[in-house]
């Protein structure tokens, strides 16, 4: 079975999830209405969409799903009321707006998976005015954390695995945001919201946000955890706080410090991040502060200085540089100009083959790869 439908069993047996979605869109949705849900995977939204009465639900997809969503749709029998679009949400149309947009596009930190971007494209191209979201805001809280299992994960390159120094992978991985569950007792301190995000007005643009904790016991500073909760309705929220009693099953994000402090009750840890939505860039700033006068430690890190870009790749970036099309690119150009409105795909591989003898050792080969070209760009 493939991994991305394992994935979609996941999302579908938690039923935190599953039941915060479905008593959220039996709220809002109303007999009638044209709703739209975007990156529909199974169709799940969509489903519970028709059960509250929808008239009729775009479910758009990018991914491979779409087929299995349609047939699951059919078993259902609401194959004349849900119109499945095949594409990435941003880069198709619609033949009407929606009274509703259902997503669940939210990240274990909230803001990634695309949700500023996604949202705010449905919103101005899908949404009718007066239309709502699902969500409407998503809230990003943080929390002190003391966590030394997951703190190891940074510290693995300082002890020189298989007895090779490693150290250099170290500041990597400082710099790296990690997807954890947190439980209650990880948290150093209460959780502060750094920001509410109003989904009916929100830009991808980036976010500054602050926020000071308060350490309510001794221990450990080892980071900052953070997630996210959702109001999906007047009634509903969704959340994976470590907090919450109706937690759903998705993971926090881990984002560590340089090296652990020490932390007595009353201790205050000041957190600046800023975050680039659509490049999935989070910078942090961590502050210790003893009293109001007494900062004690002070940390700055970005997932950026945590990626790997090669020399390379970052001179192909510089606006001097002068462009000229690899073999593979091509062979890509080759299809494209291939695809004229008049030749068959047979004919296309067949010719792509022959122009590209140095990059195809069978045909076999070429076909594969004028199938990922033609799939992505080809309609
Ligand atoms: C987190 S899963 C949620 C699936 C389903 N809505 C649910 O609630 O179970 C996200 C799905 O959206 C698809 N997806 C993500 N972004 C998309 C976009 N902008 N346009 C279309 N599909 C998208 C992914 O391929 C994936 O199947």
């Amino acid at each position: 079975m493939s991994l991305v439908v394992d994935e979609h069993r996941q999302y579908l047996s938690d039923q935190a999830r599953v039941s915060a979605f479905g008593q959220a869109i039996g709220e809002v949705v109303k007999p009638g209405d044209v709703v739209l849900d975007l990156g529909s995977g199974t169709g799940i939204l969509g489903l519970l969409a028709c059960r509250a009465g929808a008239k009729r639900v775009y479910a758009i997809e990018e991914g491979g799903m779409i087929d299995l969503a349609r047939e699951i749709c059919r078993a259902n029998g609401f194959q004349g009321r849900m119109v499945f679009v095949k594409g990435l949400s941003t880069r198709v149309n619609l033949p009407e707006r929606a009274d509703a947009v259902l997503a669940d596009q939210i990240g274990n930190f909230g803001f990634e998976a695309g949700l500023l971007e996604y949202f705010s494209d449905a919103r101005e191209r899908f949404l009718k005015p007066g239309g709502v979201m699902i969500p409407s805001h998503v809230d990003l809280s943080v929390a002190p954390v003391e966590c030394p299992e997951i703190f190891d994960q940074v510290e693995f390159w300082n002890h020189s695995p298989a007895g090779f120094d490693f150290h250099t992978a170290r500041s990597l991985a400082a710099n790296t945001g990690y997807p954890v569950k947190f439980r209650p007792e990880h948290l150093l301190g209460h959780p502060v919201s750094l920001t509410t995000i109003d989904l009916s007005k929100a830009t991808p643009a980036c976010l500054t946000l602050e926020g000071s904790l308060v350490a309510t016991r001794t221990g450990t500073l080892h980071g900052i955890g953070g997630w996210f909760t959702a109001r999906l309705s007047n009634h509903v929220i969704l959340s994976n706080s470590p907090l919450s009693t109706q937690r759903i099953n998705r993971r926090n994000v881990f984002f560590p410090i340089d090296r652990p402090v020490a932390l007595a009750k009353g201790d205050c840890v000041r957190v600046m991040m800023h975050i680039l939505p659509a490049d999935v860039l989070v910078t942090w700033k961590v502050e210790v502060w003893g009293d109001a006068e007494t900062r004690r430690a002070r940390f700055s890190h970005s997932t950026l200085q945590g990626m790997l870009i090669c020399k390379e790749d970052l001179q192909r970036t510089q606006p001097h540089f002068i462009p000229k099309l690899s073999p593979w690119g091509e062979a890509r150009r080759s299809i494209l100009e291939l695809c004229d409105g008049q030749r068959a795909l047979s004919e296309i591989e067949q010719e792509v083959y022959h122009r590209h003898p140095g990059l195809f050792r069978s045909p076999g080969q070429a076909a594969a790869f004028v199938a990922e070209v033609i799939t992505r760009y080809c309609v």
